[in-house]
């Protein structure tokens, strides 16, 4: 999807509906475990995205009311709408932990998990194994949707578990069927992981399939013309971005921008990237504590400043840090007017490389008619989608 379009139309796409709630613009922070905690989505948010989605909150984790998992799923004062993903695989446990959340007020928004890759949530039926089963699909929807109090309850899927195995035009139908407000497809399989180009072309099928409520497409925008051309290309009704803001949350600027009809900013200079670590770290500090808030910091700064000349002398510096004051010592000796390098625009981030076989279950494939949620232990938290 790398191919930019300078003949993309901007301004042409309006505001979404996701329920009574208004996504504009129409571009979302992806949920993204271990990242889109209520640091980075403030930052995001500040930047423009029209929606940031919490990182994976596990069902069962949830309901016992798991301290770190009940931190995992706040939301700033100023968070608005508060969007949360949950993971569950048992119509029961995710019906309860939707009313306990609409029933506390915690959010506004909820978005099903159905495409977790990961082997030892498969492997156990949960994840992108749960699609495969329409019926359970379909339970797990309608309870999510009848405990919501009203609430947009929307699907994240990928297009199946491999090339032979796709279920998610199915599972837009059942998304549609059960009342949710939309539906998000990571066009790739459970197979593919991160690797490859994502198949924009499903996001057109899945549009094609699924009318009465908004489908979001999402994989490979790694600038704001890729979004501009996802749309255009697929007649999908909002974009939702992972891997290209980690380390560049302005990207959610420029989107703002082109949805505008403007043209985007350029990107920072490392002075500006600089200031945008500094933000980012002392919101993290602020969440999670000052230690634990720089330890969570490193990963970005790896982000942050992938690309750049020196980035591994820099990277080596600031993930030693573990005080704002030493990130702040850090970032002095580092040279403000160096251009942001247009190459690190499309390096990869976050997860990349490699394609799996999926795990399954025993005998799984032998009976898809069946509704019955998979065993207890699938519903470990883990991240992935
Ligand atoms: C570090 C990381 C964590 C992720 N965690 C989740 C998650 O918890 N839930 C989910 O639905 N998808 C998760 N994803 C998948 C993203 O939401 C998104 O579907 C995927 O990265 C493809 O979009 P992109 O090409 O814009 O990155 C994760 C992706 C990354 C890179």
């Amino acid at each position: 999807m790398g191919t930019r379009v300078s003949e993309a139309r901007p301004g042409a796409f309006p505001a979404l509906a996701l329920g009574a709630l208004r996504v504009d613009p129409p571009v979302v922070l992806a949920p993204m475990a271990g990242v889109t905690n209520a640091p980075f989505r403030s930052l995001c948010r500040r930047f423009g995205a029209g929606l940031t989605v919490s990182e994976m909150i596990t069902a069962r984790a949830l309901l016992e009311r798991n301290r770190k998992t009940l931190q995992l799923a706040g939301f700033g004062p100023e968070e608005q709408p508060r969007s949360l993903q949950l993971y569950g695989v048992d119509p029961q446990t995710l019906g309860e932990a939707v009313a306990l959340l609409v029933g506390e007020g915690r959010v506004d928004h909820v978005d099903l998990n159905f495409g977790c890759p990961v082997r030892k949530v498969t492997r156990r039926g949960g994840g992108a194994a749960i699609p495969l089963k329409p019926r359970l699909l379909r339970k797990i929807a309608r309870a999510a949707v009848a405990c919501s109090g009203g609430i947009p309850v929307s699907m994240k899927l990928r297009m199946g578990i491999d090339a032979s195995h796709l279920t998610y035009l199915e599972a837009g139908r059942i998304a549609e069927g059960e009342g949710c407000a939309a539906v998000t497809l990571h066009a790739r399989t459970a197979a593919e992981l991160y690797a490859g180009e994502a198949h924009w072309e499903a996001i057109a099928r899945l549009k094609a399939e699924v009318h009465s409520i908004p489908v979001l497409g999402n994989g490979d925008i790694l600038e704001a013309q890729d979004a501009l051309h996802m749309m255009q290309r697929t007649g999908c009704d909002g974009v939702v971005v992972g891997r290209g803001c980690l380390g560049r949350p302005w990207l959610f600027r420029e989107l703002a921008a082109v949805f505008a009809g403007r043209p985007p900013e350029p990107p920072p200079t490392l002075g500006g990237v600089k200031a945008v670590m500094s933000e980012h770290a002392a919101l993290l500090a602020d969440f999670f504590g000052e230690r634990a808030g720089l330890r969570s910091f490193r990963k970005h700064a790896t982000w942050y400043t992938k690309g750049f000349p020196h980035s591994a002398r820099m990277r080596a510096a600031l993930i030693q840090v573990s005080t704002l004051t030493e990130l702040q010592g850090a970032l002095a000796e580092i040279d403000d007017r160096v251009r942001f390098p247009p190459a690190a625009l499309r390096l990869p981030r976050g997860k990349s490389s490699g394609t799996q076989r999926v795990a399954l279950p025993e005998g799984y494939l032998e009976e898809l008619e069946d509704d019955t949620a998979p065993a207890r232990e699938a519903l470990e938290p883990v991240s992935g989608g």
